[in-house]
């Protein structure tokens, strides 16, 4: 048996302190781009060619973070990492997210700078160069900005979104306190060691990485340094965008979570919005059942009950818990196990709602009082159990 001494390697204390020389020496190279795919199998081929044109003569490496794409994206990705031994692919079974694909593919390398770009040849490339030297010049990170400078959005973007996109920057001003020109921006380059300070602080929810990055950086006390580098985003010639009013709302969610300072979830935020919705189907099913069909109180109550239940689920399980869907029969399992854990959210709602009561506060107090009990209850339950993390 060979016995190594590990003693040697790690006895570099003057090359430990600086992290470019700390990769070389571990063989990581020098930067990673971190690409998040979904069904992208007819943009990566020409993804990989224009990266080592661009990037020829540096010391980098290609992940691909694929969930499990129906396109097969995952096997292209192993079969150009078989004749590139720069490219490399994560593939996740059961989870989806554009956020946590990002985070998972820079915590996986240990390159010490890292850049992250869309799959789809939208982000041009060929400024990748640039956001190398801005963060080796000292910046935490290096924005791919498409609104400043020679940057613009050109034909990747149409009218709506561009709309949206600038609705959604100037909310993030709101948050960030910094005038930065594309906080929505999927493409930026950052200091691995800068990132692996804030992931922990980070919300694994939804498309917005960087804003988050950003923000959770300020909170922590030391605001980034952010350099910009204008491009031109293109237009999306193969395969499809996977923007929706769903990833709208996720960043609505993701907002609203972090004016809150992060004490408030995004998920329990999405999940309370759901049962809101959930609530105005109760009281329509309800009126519907005892003015229009005259069905008495007790089984109208349980139908609108039950059909709300049904509702809530379903609307949690596409929006709140995208991540995490569940499918076919998981889906039956899921959903008895959520009128279970309703039903006793419901008991839970209707006690503190009375103890309330009995201590003479007005009604209206004490409903909420057990609402709100009820949802941080069902909340807590259906993400331990019906939605496992
Ligand atoms: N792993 C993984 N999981 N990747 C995903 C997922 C997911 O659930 N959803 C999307 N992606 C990948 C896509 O395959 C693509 O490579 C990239 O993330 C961006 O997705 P698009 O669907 O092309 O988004 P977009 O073009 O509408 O928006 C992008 O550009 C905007 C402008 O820079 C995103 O990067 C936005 O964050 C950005 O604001
Ligand atoms: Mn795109």
């Amino acid at each position: 048996m060979t016995v190594i001494d590990f003693t040697a390697a790690t006895d570099n204390s003057d090359l430990m302190a600086d992290p470019v020389a700390r990769a070389n020496r571990s063989g990581a190279p020098e930067f990673a781009i971190i690409v998040p795919t979904f069904n992208e199998r007819a943009n990566l081929l020409a993804l990989t060619t224009k990266l080592e044109t661009t990037l020829a003569g540096l010391d980098w490496e290609l992940i691909v973070v694929d969930d499990d794409s129906p396109d097969g994206t995952a096997d292209l990705a192993w079969q150009l990492g078989r004749e590139h031994p720069n490219v490399r692919c994560i593939k996740r079974i059961g989870r989806r997210g554009l956020a946590s694909a990002c985070i998972e593919g820079i915590l996986s390398t240990n390159a010490p700078f890292v850049a992250v770009m869309d799959g789809d040849l939208q982000h041009d490339e060929t400024i990748l160069p640039a956001m190398l030297a801005k963060i080796k010049a000292g910046a935490d990170i290096a924005v791919g900005s498409r609104y400043v400078g020679d940057g613009s959005s050109g034909e990747g973007l149409s009218p709506l979104r561009k709309w949206g996109s600038e609705q959604a920057t100037r909310l993030s001003t709101l948050l960030t306190g910094q005038t930065l020109s594309d906080p929505m921006s999927g493409f930026f380059a950052v200091r691995r060691d800068f990132f692996i300070d804030v992931a922990p602080k980070l919300s694994d929810e939804g498309f917005k990485i960087l804003l988050d990055l950003i923000v959770s950086a300020s909170r922590q006390g030391t605001a980034p340094a952010i350099a910009e580098v204008p491009y031109t985003f293109r237009a999306r010639t193969a395969g499809e965008s996977k923007m929706s009013p769903l990833v709208v709302t996720q960043f609505l969610g993701l907002w609203v979570s972090k004016l809150s300072g992060g004490v408030l979830p995004t998920s329990f935020l999405l999940f309370s919005l759901v049962g809101f919705t959930g609530i105005a189907i109760h009281l329509g099913v309800l009126t519907l059942f005892t003015t229009v069909w005259n069905i008495g109180f007790i089984p109208a109550q349980i139908a609108a009950t039950l059909i709300a239940m049904t509702w809530n689920f379903f609307l949690n399980n596409w929006i709140t818990y995208a991540d995490k869907k569940l499918r076919g029969w998981k889906a039956l399992q899921g959903l008895l196990l959520f009128y279970a854990a309703c039903s006793i959210g419901g008991i839970a709602n209707v006690s503190v709602a009375s103890m309330i009561y009995d201590l003479r506060a007005v009604p209206i107090v004490a409903g909420l009082a057990g609402a709100v009990m009820s949802s941080v209850f069902n909340y807590a339950v259906t993400r331990t159990f019906t939605w496992r993390s």
